[in-house]
């Protein structure tokens, strides 16, 4: 074939790849970057986890705590929580929801504040709807920044392996906290 003839295919060529990668990239949500370096994905998450324990309708309640002793320690040992807390793209509780944190957490040290937290992190939002983080790991909560450990997740996170920093936005007397996480995780798909 004559270059000449060659040239409408190559220009309906580049125009799919060009529309292909502004579809992809329509697609990544602001609050979230993938990277794919070939043999893994390095996804990077920021947002901010809002534990409301006030109210009429807390999000963290507690489930369960010693009956005697443990609660009273500096770390109130024992204590244990149930929550649904909401992920969002700001500290602002309104601005726009990306997911929701849910599972326990609980004292986890008699001297100090230490939270063991058990948690999945699922997402609403973009391409990331429907997958999930699972983060398993002590809680130094009153440190800022403070790091956490991520060890699996389902969806665009299968095979998920990273940690997460995070950052006490605010917190006031009644328990109520908002956090900023930034989270880094590698996949091998
Ligand atoms: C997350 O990363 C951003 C940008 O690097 C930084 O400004 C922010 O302080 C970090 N937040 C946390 C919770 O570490």
């Amino acid at each position: 074939m004559a270059i000449q003839n060659q040239i409408p295919l190559l220009i309906t060529l580049a125009s799919t790849i060009a529309f292909c990668a502004q579809a992809q990239n329509g697609d990544q949500a602001t609050w979230a970057k993938r990277v794919d370096s070939g043999d893994q994905v390095v996804t990077t998450l920021q947002f901010y986890f809002h534990d409301k324990l006030s109210g009429q309708n807390p999000s963290a309640i507690e489930i369960a705590r010693p009956l005697q002793g443990g609660a009273a320690l500096p770390g109130q040992f024992g204590k244990l929580l149930m929550i649904d807390d909401a992920l969002t793209v700001g500290p602002d509780p309104s601005s726009k929801l990306v997911g929701r944190a849910r599972g326990l957490y609980g004292s986890a040290a008699q001297a100090e504040l230490n939270l063991i937290m058990a948690l999945s992190y699922v997402f609403t939002d973009g391409i990331y709807d429907g997958s999930s983080l699972s983060l398993l790991s002590i809680n130094s909560a009153l440190n800022s920044p403070r790091e956490m450990s991520v060890v699996g997740g389902t969806g665009l996170f299968r095979l998920a392996r990273g940690y997460a920093v995070a950052q006490t936005y605010s917190a006031d007397a009644s328990g109520d906290a908002i956090v900023g996480y930034n989270v880094t995780v590698a996949t091998n798909i």
